[in-house]
């Protein structure tokens, strides 16, 4: 059994169980502290009864400046603790997020992943997503590793527009262009 809660800034002194794991990106602490301040409603915490952490999401919305067909929600961080795994927990958090957007009237949620990460991939295509396209060397390393870009349209997008009008090549994003570590 786990709650779902807005994640808490002191919830950054107890997530390192959670941060250390090969497929959750981890970021600078100004990234989590931004999030929390400016989209708390797209960064939530998964918490067992005992008041642990274990799982969040952290995502931002970004507005369409001229296109409303261009406002959507991007998944930055999502991870669930291994011992609460296939419990259902990240479908909850990942539902949750598109709820909030379908809020916002948001047309899409997009996020990338590494193209290793199996499990991940095997969430978000059972929740609806459709890969768009692989974003070449995205993920730094030796070697580089190439990330799945995938996408889900919401509610407002009864015409699934934001899947047929995006470009499925694959590219190699500028490193300032939609970066998820910005700032
Ligand atoms: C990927 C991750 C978030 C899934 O969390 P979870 O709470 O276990 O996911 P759910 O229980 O909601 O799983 C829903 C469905 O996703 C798929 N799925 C989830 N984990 C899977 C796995 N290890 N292997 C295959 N399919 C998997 C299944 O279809 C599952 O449904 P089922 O359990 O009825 O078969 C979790 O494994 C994790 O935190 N991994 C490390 C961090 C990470 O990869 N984050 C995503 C970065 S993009």
């Amino acid at each position: 059994m786990s709650c779902l809660r807005e994640m808490r800034l002191d919830d950054l002194f107890t997530f390192n169980p959670l941060v250390f794991d090969p497929f959750t990106e981890v970021y600078r602490i100004g990234f989590f502290m931004r999030h929390i301040a400016q989209w708390p409603e797209l960064a939530a915490a998964s918490t067992a009864p005992d008041g642990r952490l274990v799982g969040f999401i952290f995502g931002k919305f970004l507005d369409g400046v001229k296109d409303n067909t261009q406002q959507h929600g991007h998944v930055c961080a999502l991870t669930v603790l291994s011992d609460y795994r296939r419990l259902g927990i990240a479908s909850l958090l990942m539902n949750y997020f598109a709820q909030m957007l379908d809020l916002k009237s948001a047309w899409y949620v997009d996020l990338y992943l590494r193209c290793s990460n199996s499990a991940a991939y095997n969430l978000y295509c059972a929740l609806g997503y459709e890969m768009r396209r692989v974003l070449l060397d995205y993920y730094p390393g030796d070697p580089e590793e190439n990330a799945y870009d995938m996408r889900m349209p919401l509610s407002i997008d009864v015409n699934q527009l934001s899947l047929a009008l995006a470009s499925k090549e694959p590219v190699r994003l500028p490193l300032e262009d939609d970066s998820d570590d910005d700032y």
